[in-house]
């Protein structure tokens, strides 16, 4: 493996992304090894959800239960975001869902204990970033999802803070292209909020944002 400032997706991406079909990316990102995580993780974990899908859901990365069923947003974070995008009007079959980075990165104290999920670095989103950029180009979603900080760091730059932006409309270009985006937090920080249904409805009405943008 390359050096740390090495770190990327981009040979093994097709040789034209933006005309590939996201079948051929998928299976493209199937043997991706840009940066050290697909060492640990079970298998590469792309996105979902039709080419037509008109919004765009970016997350961090798969947990436990996506890395071992291959689909994001299959545990309980994405049971928490299924719940938030019916109550805020949003029709599932109109969404693709993805993450900044394709692997999942863990600790684990011993093998089978638990894994504990760990946020991947700067290095890491960068070299993942070609495979989010060739979904961006394929979709053409009219409005992206932004879920949480890292997802927000990984498109608009590292000094996204979702507090500041959440339950807004940003216009930036991302990637070469002029691109609409909604931030809002991760459903895992719903999950961990002590205050459970403020922290839901507070999802919900940032979507709700997103829904209105969507009309
Ligand atoms: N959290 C994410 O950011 N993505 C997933 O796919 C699951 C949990």
């Amino acid at each position: 493996m390359a050096s740390e400032d090495d770190y990327t997706a981009e040979p093994f991406l097709p040789e034209d992304p933006e005309k590939a079909t996201l079948t051929a990316l998928r299976r493209a990102a199937a043997g991706c090894q840009g940066c050290p995580l697909y060492r640990d993780a079970t298998q590469t974990v792309f996105g979902a959800g039709k080419a037509t899908a008109h919004v765009m859901l970016v997350g961090e990365q798969p947990g436990d239960q996506e890395d071992r069923q291959g689909r994001p947003f299959v545990g309980p974070a994405g049971k928490l975001l299924d719940r938030a995008l019916a109550e805020a009007g949003i029709d599932p079959d109109d969404t693709y869902v993805t993450n900044a980075v394709k692997h999942f990165k863990f600790t684990q104290a011993e093998p089978k204990k638990r894994r504990i999920h760990k946020a991947p670095s700067l290095r890491e989103m960068t070299a993942c970033a070609p495979w989010l950029a060739a979904e961006l180009a394929l979709v053409e979603p009219e409005l992206i999802v932004v879920l949480g900080a890292t997802a927000g760091k990984a498109l608009l730059g590292s000094s996204f803070k979702v507090t500041q932006v959440r339950g807004t409309v940003l216009e930036e270009e991302i990637h070469g292209r002029p691109e609409r985006l909604v931030p809002t937090v991760h459903p895992s920080s719903v999950l961990r909020a002590d205050d459970r249904e403020a922290a839901f409805q507070g999802l919900v009405s940032d979507l709700k944002v997103a829904a209105r943008v969507l009309a």
